[in-house]
Order: C-alpha cells, then sequence, then structure tokens
C-alpha cells in the first residue's frame, strides 16, 4: 500500500531519488536535476508552496512525485489561481505497485490541492511560459509538458477526463555543426546589414523575471547597415540555465545548453537569409565562450515556417511535448 505525503524540506532526497530513476529512464527529456539546481530552481522560487508538492511512498521508499502550482494572471504582473498547472507525475520505474495507481492518486492529490485554492481550470503538463517552475529541466527547452514516450501518463491524463490542449515540437542542434553552409542568400544579407548583441534588452514583466530568474538572456539584433538608429529588423534570444543556477553542477560538467527562446524576423524583410544570418551569427558568437554546446527550442505544431527554417539550419526534430486541459465547476 502506499500512501502521498506533502513536501518539507527533509524529503529533498526522496524527491531527488524519484527524480533521477525517471531523468535516467528518459534522458533526452528530463534534466539531471542537482541539490543546488532543485533549491535555486524551485524550492528558493518565492511562489513554491511545499503543500503543492506531493510525494508518493510505499512504506517508507519514495516512489512518484507530482507539483501542483498556479500560472499568472493575463499580464503577467501576478499569480491567477484560476490557471491550475500539474506537473506530469514522475513515477520510479522499479517499484512492486502498479505505476498507473501511483499515477492516478498522484493526480488527484494534486487536484484536490489545485482545488481546495480556487482553481477550476487545470492544465497538465503546464501551460507554456506560464509554468512557474522547472523552465529548462522538461525537454531541456521552455514548455514543461508530458514527453510523446510517456504514453502512460497521457493515457492516464485523457482517461481522467483531460483534452488535449498543445502540442509543441522538439527541436535541437548540436553546435558546431561539421559544415556551415552559407547560402549566396545569406551571403547577399551579410552585405546590408550590421548585427548586434546585447544583453537582454526588454524589460520582462513579473512573471517573466521570476520564471527566467536563474537564467541568463542574450539577445541579438539586426540593423540594417545605414539604419543603426532604426528599429532592428530581426531579433533573436537565446537562454542558458547552467551558469547562474549551477555554477558546479552536473549540467554544466556534462555540456552547455541554451534554449532558443525567440526568433523573428519583421514580415518585410522575409526569405531573404536575414534569420539564417542572425542564427549563425549568434551560435559563432556563442561557441568563442562555450566551445561545443547544445540548443533546444519548441515550435507549435501550426508554426510550419518556423519548424521549416529550423530545419533548414540545422536543427532535427527529436519529439514532442503536450499538454492537456481539464475544467472542472
Ligand atoms: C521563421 C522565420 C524566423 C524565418 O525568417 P527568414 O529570414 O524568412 O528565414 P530565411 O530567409 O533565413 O530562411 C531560410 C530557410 O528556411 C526555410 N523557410 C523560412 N521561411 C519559410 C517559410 N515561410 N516556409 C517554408 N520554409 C521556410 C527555407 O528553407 C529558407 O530557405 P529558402 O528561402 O532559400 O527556401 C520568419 O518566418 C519569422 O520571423 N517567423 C515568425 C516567427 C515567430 O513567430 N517567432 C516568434 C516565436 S519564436
Amino acid at each position: 500500500m502506499f500512501k502521498v505525503r506533502e513536501f518539507s524540506n527533509r524529503l529533498v532526497d526522496d524527491w531527488l531519488k524519484v527524480w533521477g530513476d525517471q531523468a535516467a529512464r528518459f534522458p533526452e527529456f528530463l534534466a539531471p536535476v542537482t541539490r543546488q539546481v532543485m533549491e535555486t530552481q524551485i524550492l528558493g522560487n518565492f511562489l513554491f508552496d511545499p503543500a503543492g508538492l506531493l510525494i508518493a511512498y510505499e512504506d517508507d521508499e519514495p516512489i512518484g512525485v507530482i507539483h501542483a502550482a498556479f500560472g499568472p494572471n493575463a499580464d503577467g504582473t501576478d499569480l491567477s489561481h484560476q490557471v491550475g498547472i500539474l506537473y506530469p507525475p514522475v513515477i520510479r520505474s522499479d517499484i512492486a505497485v502498479r505505476r498507473g495507481e501511483v499515477a492516478r492518486a498522484l493526480i488527484e492529490a494534486a487536484e484536490n490541492y489545485l482545488r481546495g485554492r480556487g482553481s477550476r481550470r487545470w492544465y497538465a503538463g503546464g501551460y507554456g511560459n506560464s509554468s512557474p517552475f522547472y523552465t529548462g529541466l522538461y525537454g531541456w527547452t521552455n514548455p514543461v509538458g508530458v514527453c510523446d514516450e510517456d504514453t502512460e501518463t497521457i493515457e492516464i491524463l485523457r482517461q481522467m477526463g483531460y483534452r488535449d490542449d498543445r502540442v509543441s515540437r522538439r527541436f535541437r542542434m548540436v553546435w558546431p555543426p561539421s559544415r556551415v553552409s552559407i547560402t549566396p542568400k545569406i551571403q547577399e544579407a551579410s552585405n546590408h546589414v550590421t548585427i548586434s548583441r546585447f544583453a537582454r534588452q526588454s524589460e520582462p514583466s513579473w512573471w517573466e523575471s521570476n520564471i527566467y530568474r536563474n537564467f541568463e538572456s542574450e539577445e541579438w539584433n539586426v540593423f540594417f547597415r545605414d539604419g543603426l538608429n532604426d528599429d532592428p529588423i530581426a531579433g533573436a534570444v537565446f537562454r542558458q540555465m547552467t551558469r547562474t543556477c549551477s555554477p558546479r553542477g552536473e549540467i554544466e560538467q556534462k555540456e552547455s545548453r541554451f534554449i532558443l527562446d525567440y526568433i523573428a524576423v519583421v514580415e518585410t524583410r522575409l526569405r531573404r537569409g536575414i534569420a539564417s544570418l542572425l542564427l549563425i551569427f549568434a551560435l559563432a558568437d556563442l561557441e568563442r565562450t562555450y566551445g561545443r554546446f547544445t540548443v533546444d527550442t519548441v515550435v507549435g505544431t501550426d508554426d510550419a515556417p518556423l519548424a521549416s527554417f529550423l530545419r533548414a539550419n540545422g536543427f532535427l526534430e527529436v519529439g514532442t511535448v503536450s499538454s492537456f486541459r481539464k475544467v472542472v465547476s
């Protein structure tokens, strides 16, 4: 028989044990989390409420965890108890009891927590950048979610009344590639523009500054050569967790990881090689500091141009990440 307990600080090792087991099972999807990462990314976040982090035990052995929390209001200035987030249940693979049974019990306990705080709209697997914790730890990208290999969780969520909400495609590349292809278009674009690197310029919302508090962000902007004082015609933002969150941690020792958070070109300048030039320039710039690294990003299933652009520039599609929705009365 198993039971579900609320988190307290003395249970950190139990949480790490469960996460570590699952991270070994889905190494391309769950980041290895050290105690330091857990402390800075989750427990040290002022939105953290121990009552929302639940651990399942069989006797005294931790066998599964789930985390429930709340998303932001519409303009990102405060929490909204209307938006309940259930992170996917994480369950050890080597347990005697049925994993499905543990997953259900954890999901129900998380729902009870959310209901008790007044939430009636639940997003399982997270809700894009509205998820307050774990940014960069699932799929090594921004959105939290259920990975496509975790068919068991997807099935259970559907059986428990969750509807499919969003599917995002995960793309990844390792830089530097064996060969960078500079097409004539890219060459031509480079004759007309200047690219500048900034520490992130735009003012983040309260919510954004919270979810990215352990990240460093770098932004590159493209300007016409003779229009340096004008608005940029393209921009890209990369984020990295490792240096601030885990200076000596396991993640950094393994390799540097970046999230490509954003890349866009103004509508009047599309298909002229500008985004490709920007991407290659930014990656070569990062290479000077980090050497070899991995870049992860996600694309909504409705954004064919971005997916095609990523493929043309050496990214590979490595899977999907899904979220699910349930509204209760
Ligand atoms: C995706 C995007 C960045 C591409 O910018 P771009 O400067 O037009 O891209 P490039 O000219 O460098 O394209 C390089 C290659 O990518 C592919 N590609 C780019 N746009 C494409 C499209 N609309 N359809 C199909 N393939 C496309 C092509 O293979 C292209 O090579 P080609 O033009 O020689 O065929 C641009 O369409 C954009 O800004 N979209 C909006 C993205 C967005 O919403 N960003 C915010 C969230 S991240």
